[in-house]
């Protein structure tokens, strides 16, 4: 099976990547390593090889349920699972947190492009192949939030800030209750909940972002609740809020979980000297008293149990 040829001599770190999502009639644009039973590293298949089901099953069959490739490739074998990320977290032969590693570097990628510019459709298709692949996840492991929450650390500007309250809007909705597709619509509102602020980003203070931004999905053509979630993503149950000082129920539900881990996000990402989630919910509390529907925050305190 492998060509065991010696480890390159420069010095090179390596990430296990799964079997899952390698093979196919495009060539890998990265060479693929496997590790022997001494924690040393072997050519699996050269950069521009083709994988295919055949070599899959093969390592399969010796007991071998990943192989690794050199750190440098981690952005270009991102771009290569992103297509079927789906079937990667399906891979039960992989640790869920290694799953949610690669839907990491994925998810920051998608994100990075989603808000680099304002999003047309074609990128916003990717976004939403990204968000159906995590809801599936958290839907079917009773660890998904755990295992995505993990892998979420300081945010440092719009796009990881962006998918930080994503992934966590993703699972407050879950902890709610919601069904596949409003789990779906909680991921997309939280990635583009700021899509205002593209092209404002040196502006301290930005109020007019939230309806620029829902002015501007709603000629995407998204669906109502994800435009609702981005104009009132900073409205507060008290009335504190804006654009609307709208109060209650008044408030979308959608916009609602998105405001609250939109404020968490940044608490938690932002708070100099870095605070722990624990803090940070304390933080939040003791900050935003009575802005946040009790119901909501507690399913959100228990997330994190
Ligand atoms: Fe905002
Ligand atoms: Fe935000």
């Amino acid at each position: 099976m492998a060509t065991a040829a010696p480890s390159p001599t420069t010095p090179a770190t390596y990430t296990a990547v799964p079997l899952e999502g390698l093979a196919g009639r495009e060539q890998v644009p990265f060479p693929l390593y496997l590790r022997t039973a001494d924690n040393v590293w072997v050519l699996y298949r050269p950069s521009a090889s083709v994988v295919d089901d055949g070599h899959i099953g093969r390592l399969v069959a010796e007991g071998v349920h990943n192989l690794y490739i050199r750190d440098v490739d981690r952005d270009a074998y991102f771009a290569r699972v992103e297509k079927v990320i789906d079937r990667v977290l399906l891979d039960r032969s992989m640790p869920l947190e290694r799953r949610a590693d690669v839907l990491h570097g994925v998810a920051v990628r998608v994100a990075d492009d989603v808000l680099a510019a304002m999003p047309d459709q074609a990128v916003l298709q990717r976004a939403q192949k990204v968000m159906m692949a995590t809801s599936g996840l958290l839907l079917r492991e009773s660890q998904g939030f755990r295992a995505v929450r993990r892998v979420m650390g300081a945010s440092h500007g719009l796009a990881t800030h962006s998918l930080g309250t994503s992934f966590l809007s993703l699972g407050l909705a879950r902890a709610l209750g919601a069904d596949a597709g409003t789990l779906l619509q909680a991921g997309l509102a939280g990635l583009l909940h700021d899509v205002g602020k593209v092209g404002h980003e040196a502006l301290d203070h930005d109020p007019e972002h939230a309806v620029r931004g829902a002015e501007y999905l709603r000629t995407l053509g998204l669906p109502a609740a994800i435009v609702e979630a981005a104009r009132s993503h900073h409205e507060r149950i008290d009335g504190s809020g804006y654009p609307g000082q709208l109060t209650g129920r008044r408030i979308p539900e959608l916009a609602q979980i998105v405001g609250l881990c939109d404020q968490f996000e940044e608490i938690y990402s932002q708070q100099e000297p870095r605070v722990g989630v624990y803090d940070a919910l304390r933080i939040l509390a003791q900050l935003h008293r009575g802005a946040f529907a009790e119901p909501l925050a507690q399913a959100f305190v228990r997330l994190f149990r």
